[in-house]
């Protein structure tokens, strides 16, 4: 093989690669056929990476300001906690979800001890120890599920700061979304993500240890589909699709909810639902801003963003083995070449030194 042979695939293979991703990007802008879809595919790979790098991109990184924390999330996932963090962040707050449960997952094993400690012992020392370094990285707020489960002893540990519960109109309301998005995430618990990324069932642990919920568990071929070996669809997440998983989580936010009510006095504790706008939270948090309250409370609504990470999840996650084969490919024509002009070189050598 000479070198413009080797030219020519390489050619050919970035042709290849390009036209993957042109395909991908084509495909996926049909797909939204939204003006923002470019945005947002572009916020899917990032999504993407910042997931299997563990890095939360969307936080200021502003370590001076430690005030402590100030707000403390109840509300469960689904309930308007992300257009809640879009407010909080115009407040000017930090806020420490599950998203930077996995940036320091050197917290994960401290959360799980956290839990057992208050749990069995009432012991809350683990968890002041964390809560103070959470501060020392200048967070201000907690927000969703699984931290939201923390609210009580948190509260405990810092009485100045205020327990904000987001609610949905109803209860079954609720459970729908959060059945919705955990059928369109799920996947996370499937190969190759749990090969990549590990295991991801600390929210379930925490449910578990805080709130006695039975674990439950996906398995193949009951809940998940193989269509290849290295690519699997979770079509029935076992904790929200098994038998009772409903009133399970019903009753589990309608008595969290009460013990809530029941443990804070009425000042520290705020239902609230996002349509109700800025009025009650600014109030709640005794924020004087007559300009902010005129205007649209936040809507991010992450269903349709995360139904784009997770296509492009998927396109990677099926092609995984090409994705592989291409870059192999790739460096053995590379490797060839070099061996073939170092062996050409040599042969020339030989010959000069021979005439
Ligand atoms: C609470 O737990 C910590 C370890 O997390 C332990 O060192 C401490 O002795 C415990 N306190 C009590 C009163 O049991």
């Amino acid at each position: 093989m000479n070198c413009h042979s080797w030219k020519s695939s390489y050619t050919t293979t970035v042709l290849l690669v390009g036209s993957c991703c042109l395909g991908v990007l084509a495909v996926a802008a049909q797909q939204q056929q939204q003006s923002r879809s470019n945005s947002k595919l572009a916020g899917a790979f990032e999504f993407v990476l910042d997931f299997v790098r563990r890095k939360h991109s969307s936080h200021i990184d502003d370590d001076s300001a430690t005030n402590g924390m100030q707000v403390l999330g109840a509300g469960f996932a689904r309930s308007g906690t992300k257009s809640t963090e879009e407010a909080l962040k115009i407040l000017g707050h930090k806020v420490y979800d599950t998203r930077s449960m996995l940036e320091h997952s050197e917290h994960i094993p401290r959360w799980l001890r956290a839990a057992e400690d208050y749990k069995q012992h009432h012991n809350l020392t683990e968890l002041e120890s964390l809560l103070k370094d959470i501060e020392a990285e200048g967070y201000t707020a907690t927000l969703d599920f699984p931290v939201n489960l923390f609210a009580l002893p948190l509260a405990e540990l810092r009485p100045n700061a205020k327990v904000l519960f987001t609610i949905r109109d109803n209860e079954e309301k609720w459970f729908e979304s959060w059945s919705d998005i955990t059928h369109l995430m799920g996947h996370l618990i499937c190969r190759p993500w749990k090969w990549l990324i590990g295991n991801f069932d600390f929210p379930e642990q925490l449910l578990t240890i805080l709130e006695d919920f039975p674990r439950t568990h996906s398995h193949y071929p009951e809940h998940i589909y193989r269509p290849l070996p290295w690519f699997e669809i979770l079509h029935h997440p076992a904790i929200v699709d098994d038998p009772g998983q409903k009133e399970r989580w019903i009753a589990l936010h309608r008595d969290f909810q009460k013990r809530c009510q029941e443990t804070l006095p009425p000042d520290r504790l705020l239902l609230f639902n996002v349509k109700q706008g800025w009025a009650p939270l600014l109030q709640f948090l005794g924020v004087d801003n007559a300009e902010l309250r005129q205007h649209d409370f936040p809507n991010v609504n992450d269903r349709s963003s995360l139904q784009t990470v997770r296509w492009v999840m998927d396109v990677v996650a099926a092609g995984l083995p090409v994705w592989i084969a291409l870059q192999s490919y790739l460096a053995y024509r590379i490797a060839r070449c070099g061996v073939a002009m170092i062996t050409s070189a040599a042969t020339g050598f030989e010959k000069t030194k021979r005439a």
